[in-house]
Formats: structure tokens, C-alpha cells, sequence
């Protein structure tokens, strides 16, 4: 493939995002900014306006019209999602807020009944704050520890020394798909095999890998996998648990409400059946139906052609940043998706991201949620450009031309 050609289907995917289509401080907008929050495609945002126009009702309790279809709706899409990440059935699509919510329902309702004292969640060194700080606060309530397995200094799990820390004290082993500071997708297929033979239960944390990567639940055989609606061009507020049902049947509800019930007393309530015991009030039921319209989106275009494009495009941005003098990548992975740190000279990542902003290029800086990552590398923070399928070359060429004009302002 030509260069031409590469950027070719991004052009197409890119007018499908009118927020793309703006200045921003006079200067076309390049967005690199996705693995924070993603652009919505036209098609997410009529789908919510429509639910809203003519469908908006309270889902599952109504028997008018209007409930009839926001339930049709709400539920379609939960449908779409076990089609989506190849789960077994419905009842393993739990909706939730997002990743976090997520990570701490696993944390809450599988693990603080049963942690002893001793036990051990194993995590590693490049988790999100997400999925560090649930797992922190059940080991207070439980007096179980937690155990971090190292990273390397290209930004890679170590993954030997975390299969060591595997012994029968590990109650559950909690890592991200692919880290949100360093762009490196995480073993989690040697590890989950690991576990499979000692019966511990894995959580991943999917919230950068389903934006990027095919996602085959059954065939990663995890036991828990979460994610968030907004990295995957979807409504901020929605996102998904998915747990393997056998687990979820065994797990108590952990907020109580309506909706998540089949019956009430004073003295007595029976819990509603999966998903629904975990879906205590009302939903986002628009959010939901934005994220069946981000799926439809996704699928449209195929996970392995998007898989395919971005890891080009992000080689390439790779390779250039490299070109720039005074740079210093922070994650070198050898397998990495989407996403690329860097310090530029001793410029500040703030002052960075602020003239880039200037220039109309967003990025992201600071510690990314990911403060142990940041420690690591003895720094406070980073410059984060992440790509989405919307970006294409020029995205880059304006990035590496903006990281110029910050190095003559700074000389
Ligand atoms: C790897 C990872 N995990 C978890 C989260 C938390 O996602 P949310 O804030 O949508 O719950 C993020 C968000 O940046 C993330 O990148």
C-alpha cells in the first residue's frame, strides 16, 4: 500500500465524525486525544436524538408504546454486545457506567464476600487508577494484599516475573488489554492460560482494547472483561461487564434499588435474575442506545480492518516522533495499539499540550490516571497522542510540525 492509499479509508471513517470537522483556535482540529474520550460518528449521535425525539420512556416497568420501545431498544443493544465480544448469552452483559464501575462490581460483589485475610489480588504495574484502586479499597475491607507485578523499562508487563507471583494465595488476577499511558497490549492470552491452570479467575481491563482490538471473549476465556462506551465511540456514562455466567449467578447484587428485584417485602427481597440483578434504577437507557449505534458503527467497518489501519498508522507515528530531536518516548512496547507517550526536551507536558492546542492538535498530558506508571519512569507526567480510526497521516505530520514550533518557542 501507497501512502495515498493508507490514509484512504480513514478519509471516508473521518466524515463520519462532525466534530472532526472544526477549527480550533483557527487551525483544523486534530484530534489525538481518543484514548481519553472518542469522537461520536453521526450515526451514535441520531441514533440518541431519535430516542429522544420520539421514544424516550422508562424501559422494562411500562406497558404503553413508548416504554415497549425504549425497552426494544435498550435491550437491542445489550444483544448487539454479546454479538459483538462473542459472549455465550445476555445474561453475562451486565450495563454499567463504564470501566470502573465495572471493575469495582467485581471487586464489591465476587471478591469482598469471599477474600480472607492473606489472599492475594494480583495485579501489574501499568494498571489504570481503575483498576488499582477498587482492588485497594476490597483488600482494606478484607485484609487480603495486593501484589504488583513489574514492568519493564520499555513499558512491557514482565511477564515471568508475574507468572511467578502466581501461587494459591492469588485470589484473582486483575490486568489492563492494552495500557492507557504506554500503548503496550498486555499477555493477557499466557496469562489467563496460567490461571485456567491454577482456577483463578481473571478481570481485564478492555477499556483501550475494545476500541482497537477484535474482541473474542470465549476465546480469551477470561472470566470478567470491562470496558467503557465513550473509548469506543459511543455516549460517556455506559459500559459493560462482561462476566461468564456460571460466576455471575454466584455473585450478589451490590446496589440495591429498583429494577434489580422480583419481589419486596419488609421482610424479604428476591433478587431479579442476571443481567438484571446488577442494574439496580433507572439506566442510561439513551447512552445504551448510542453505544448499539457505536457497535453497528464498529462492525460496519470490521474490527480487523480498523486493527489493521491503526497499527500502520500508529508505526508511522512512531517512526516520526522518533525523527524529532529532543525527544524521549516513554513506552516502547514491541507490541503496542493506538496510543504513544513522549517528553519533548524538558518542556513541561502542560506547556507542550497548551501550545499544541494552540496550533489545533489535542493531546493529552499529565499522568494519564496511571501515577505507578509515572513513578516507574521517575517522571510526573507525559505527553499522550492516541489514534482512533478518524486520524490518518496528516494528523501525524501536524503533530510532529506543532512539536517543532513548541521547540522555537522554547529555545
Ligand atoms: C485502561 C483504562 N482503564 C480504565 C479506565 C476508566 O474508564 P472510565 O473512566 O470510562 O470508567 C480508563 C480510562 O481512561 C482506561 O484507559
Amino acid at each position: 500500500m501507497d501512502a495515498a492509499a493508507k490514509s484512504m479509508p480513514a478519509a471516508a471513517w473521518r466524515a463520519d465524525f462532525p466534530a472532526l470537522d472544526q477549527s480550533v483556535h483557527g487551525q483544523p482540529l486534530v484530534y489525538l486525544d481518543s484514548a481519553a474520550s472518542a469522537q461520536q460518528p453521526a450515526a451514535v449521535i441520531d441514533a440518541v436524538a431519535s430516542y429522544q425525539q420520539t421514544d424516550h420512556a422508562n424501559v422494562h416497568r411500562g406497558v404503553h408504546t413508548l416504554s415497549h420501545r425504549a425497552t426494544e431498544a435498550y435491550e437491542g443493544a445489550r444483544d448487539k454486545i454479546v454479538e459483538f465480544i462473542n459472549a455465550s448469552t445476555r445474561n453475562e452483559i451486565v450495563l454499567t457506567s463504564g470501566t470502573t464501575e465495572s471493575i469495582n462490581l467485581v471487586a464489591q460483589s465476587f471478591c469482598r464476600p469471599r477474600l480472607q485475610p492473606g489472599d492475594k489480588i494480583l495485579i501489574t504495574h501499568l494498571e489504570h487508577h481503575a483498576n488499582i484502586v477498587p482492588w485497594q479499597l476490597v483488600c482494606e475491607q478484607t485484609g487480603a494484599e495486593l501484589v504488583v507485578a513489574p514492568i519493564t523499562d520499555s513499558g512491557e508487563v514482565d511477564l515471568d516475573a508475574l507468572l511467578e507471583l502466581i501461587d494459591e494465595k492469588v485470589f484473582l488476577i486483575g490486568m489492563a488489554h492494552v495500557s492507557n499511558a504506554l500503548g503496550t497490549v498486555c499477555p493477557i492470552e499466557a496469562v489467563i492460560e496460567r490461571a485456567r491452570q491454577r482456577d483463578i479467575p481473571v478481570l481485564i481491563d478492555g477499556a483501550q482494547g475494545v476500541p482497537h482490538l477484535d474482541i473474542d471473549v470465549r476465546a480469551l476465556d477470561c472470566d470478567f472483561y470491562a470496558f467503557s462506551g465513550h473509548k469506543m465511540f459511543g455516549p460517556t456514562g455506559t459500559g459493560v461487564l462482561y462476566g461468564k455466567e456460571a460466576l455471575l449467578e454466584t455473585m450478589p447484587p451490590w446496589q440495591g434499588g429498583g429494577d434489580m428485584i422480583l419481589e419486596v417485602s419488609f421482610d424479604k427481597t428476591i433478587y431479579n435474575e442476571l443481567p438484571y440483578k446488577f442494574e439496580a434504577g433507572t439506566p442510561n437507557i439513551s447512552g445504551v442506545i448510542g453505544l448499539g449505534a457505536a457497535i453497528d458503527y464498529l462492525q460496519g467497518i470490521g474490527m480487523r480492518d480498523i486493527a489493521r489501519y491503526e497499527h500502520d498508522l500508529h508505526d508511522y507515528m512512531v517512526a516520526e516522533l522518533r525523527k524529532v530531536d529532543g525527544i524521549r518516548l516513554i513506552g516502547e512496547a514491541r507490541i503496542a495499539a493506538s496510543v504513544q507517550s513522549f517528553q519533548l526536551d524538558d518542556i513541561h507536558s502542560h506547556d507542550l499540550g497548551t501550545i499544541l492546542d494552540h496550533q489545533g492538535v489535542a493531546i493529552r498530558t499529565g499522568h494519564h490516571c496511571a501515577m505507578p506508571v509515572m513513578q516507574h519512569f521517575g517522571i510526573s507526567g507525559t505527553s499522550r497522542a492516541s489514534l482512533a480510526l478518524y486520524n490518518n497521516r496528516d494528523d501525524v505530520d501536524r503533530l510532529i510540525a506543532a512539536l517543532g514550533k513548541a521547540k522555537e518557542i522554547f529555545q
